[in-house]
Formats: C-alpha cells, structure tokens, sequence
C-alpha cells in the first residue's frame, strides 16, 4: 500500500512532466537551464547567511522559477552537494554513490550538467552499515546501500546520519540538477525504517518546526540563482507574513490535510478533498475536473507535444485567482504564481498543473511549488500541523 503510494507521489516529485518536456523536447533550454557557468558564478558568491542560534536557514536555488534545490555536505572533511532536493513529498535522504559509473550517475553530457557524488573511502567519520535500500519511483527507481556518516545544512549538524548511497539511480535524474534527494516527510514514509533528518535535527532545534519560502522571480528568468529559503527551527518574518493560520495535519506521513472546496473564475467546487503540501513537486497536482475548471477560466490551451496547457505570456498578471478553503479559510494563488515562462516559444506560458486521476491515489491533490510560492508553508512537526502565511516577494 504504501509503496503504491509512495510510487505515485515521487512520479510528481521528480517532475517529470516539466523535465521530460525540457530535456527531450527543447534540448537548448535546458541546456541553458543549466548552464554551468551561471550556475559556478552563482556559487562563486558568498551568501548573506543568517547566523541564528539554534535555528538554520538554507537559499534555494531557483530555475524558471520551477526547480528549487539546496546545497548540502556529507562526511569529513564535507563533501558538498550542490543540487539536492529538499522534499517533503519523501522521508529519505540519498546521494550518488562515486562507484556508479552509469551515465545516469555522472549526467548526460546533453543535460550539460555533471554530478557530485560521494566518496565514502574519503570521509572518516563514514560508518557502512550495508543494509540494502531501494526507493521506487514512477520513471524507475534508485537503490543501493545504507550508510552513516556527518550531515550538514542550512547551517545545522547531524553527526550520525544514515543514508542512502545510490549505486543505480534512474535514467530521468541523469537529465536533472540532481546529486541527491532529502526527505523531509514524516518518518512512517521512511524505507527500511531509517530516521529522516529533520528528526535528527529536532533536539538543536529551537522549535519543532520548518518554514519554506520560494520565491518570484518576475523580471528576468532564473537560472540556477538564489531565489528562496528553508529555515529550519524558526518562522521567517524576513519573507513570510507574520499572520500564519494552521490547520491540524490527518495524517503523519506525507503533510498531509484536507481542503474544503477549490475555486477559479466561474467554477467552484466545494469538495472536500485530502491533499498533500510537497516541495518536490513543482506543479499542482489536481483532479481532472479542477483542471477543467482553470482550463475554462484561464482560455487555456493544449500542448499535446509538450503535454502541458499554455496560456500566453502577457496574460500572466491578468487571470483569475485561484482559491482554495482550507479550514474555512481561503487561499488565493495569484496567476503569476501559476503561469510560469519555460521558454515555449510563440509568447506562450505553462499553466502549473498536472492531472492527478488515473493513479488511485489519494490524496487528490498535490500541493506543489506553486501553491509555495504564493504561501509560505511551516511544516509543524511538534503540533502536527500546517500552516500558511502570505509570502514575499520584490518581483511579483
Ligand atoms: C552551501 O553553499 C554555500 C555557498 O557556496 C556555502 O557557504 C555553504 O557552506 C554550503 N553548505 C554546505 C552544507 O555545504
């Protein structure tokens, strides 16, 4: 059961039908998507950290305003991870293992994108524990050996974490700015029971909690620079409102919680529904008759090369809110949050959703990256809740 539905989730946390599109489709924009030298300059830079006790924060790395990653090290001395994911749709952390030698492992030279892996014969504080783990996942799955050893981000250290080292990974995350995922969904989603850092982390922590902040970024296209924060342990009055509503979680695996009707133009459903808040998502994942409904707002249209609906560019500012009702409160998501410009061509934009039916799953919707961008998500680990504050943003 829970493999089911931990198969259907990560089918939408690895985005593949944003990335498919990019990688086989248009070749030249991911290309420069990812484009190293953007990518090292942004690096090159030092970032404005906050340097608060017992709280840590981590930039997000920002592409098309689509892809959010964090940076992460493993072992001593660190060995840096640039692209992870930091998802709360899973409860694993993994990273490549420097023994695999697929192409998968190193990245497809057409994605211009290379991989760090991790080097266990490098690090001293490396514990093998051997234990095989096996994660599935809808376009394959990662698998290889668990391991412990020191973990760092977002300024906070973990000294004994196990983790996955993957020795075969899927074909799909050879095309993405992927070295690794970092699951930060409950711990009953875990495979092969192993503690998530974030319950690691909770004794340094000041509160229980996590905040995540994406940003907008409006005028220019983002490729790969720094455009969001996760701070763990502490709200974020510097990008999230300091009013944030919770609403009690119904079950502790992913973040998950019930809506009670979804909104758009003249369609309006007040159905309630489970649905899940995921990081690793970058859409929304919605059922099909909600996606007609913004189709129907929106005058949207379809890209059957693509697989995705386009609007155009110049209505990015002028559609309809989107609005959900959570706990009797409602939640509007502005259309520059969910019209996004991935360089289609012919002044066209993506609409952010995806179709949810089909699969069995439930819960019925996914709560992506662009639900994020409009509400800053605190993840309350102590009072299992949710809560939601209106994010910031210069941009939009
Ligand atoms: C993440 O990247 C920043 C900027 O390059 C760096 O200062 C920081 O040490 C990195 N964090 C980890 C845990 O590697």
């Amino acid at each position: 059961m829970r493999t089911l539905i931990l198969l259907a989730a990560v089918a939408a946390v690895l985005y593949a039908e944003v990335f498919r599109m990019q990688t086989r489709k248009s070749p030249s924009n991911i290309a420069r998507m990812i484009k190293a030298g953007t990518y090292r300059d942004f690096l090159a830079q030092k970032h404005a950290r906050r340097a608060v006790l017992a709280s840590g924060s981590q930039p997000f790395l920002d592409y098309y305003d689509d892809f959010y990653l964090g940076n992460m090290s493993l072992g001593t001395p660190p060995q840096q991870f640039t692209n992870i994911v930091l998802d709360t749709g899973s409860s694993n952390l993994w990273v490549i293992d420097a023994a695999c030698k697929s192409q998968a492992c190193k990245g497809y030279p057409d994605s211009g994108y290379t991989k760090n892996q991790y080097d266990s014969t490098k690090s001293s504080t490396w514990v093998k524990d051997g234990q095989r783990f096996s994660i599935q996942y809808g376009s394959g799955s990662c698998s290889g050996y668990l391991g412990d050893d020191t973990c760092s981000f977002g300024g906070l250290t973990i000294k004994d974490q196990k983790f996955g080292l993957s020795q075969t990974i899927a074909e799909v995350f050879g095309y993405q700015p992927v070295d690794g995922i970092l699951g930060l969904g409950w711990p009953s989603l875990a495979v092969d029971k192993v503690v998530p850092p974030m319950q690691n982390l909770l004794n340094q922590l000041d509160q229980p909690i996590f905040t995540v902040w994406m940003d907008r970024v409006k005028d220019h296209i983002p490729m790969g620079e720094n455009a969001g924060l996760i701070t763990y342990g502490a709200l974020d009055p510097v990008n999230c409102d300091a009013t944030v509503t919770y609403t009690p979680l119904s079950s502790t695996t992913y973040w998950q919680f019930p809506i009670d009707g979804f909104a758009v133009g003249s369609y309006n459903a007040a159905k309630k529904d489970q649905v899940i808040s995921d990081t690793g998502t970058s859409w929304i994942g919605a059922p099909s008759a909600a996606i007609q409904g913004v189709v129907k707002a929106t005058k949207a249209q379809y890209d059957f090369s693509n697989e995705l609906y386009y609007v155009k560019c110049t209505q990015m500012e002028q559609l309809p809110d989107l609005v959900f009702t959570i706990s009797g409160q409602q939640y509007n998501v502005k259309s520059v949050h969910y019209v996004v410009d991935l360089e289609l061509g012919n002044g066209n934009c993506a609409l952010t959703f995806f179709e949810m039916d089909g699969g069995g799953f439930n819960p019925a919707w996914i709560l992506g990256d662009t639900f994020i961008r409009a509400w800053c998500n605190v993840y309350d680990i102590g009072q299992k809740r949710i809560g939601f504050a209106l994010a910031k943003h210069k941009n939009a």
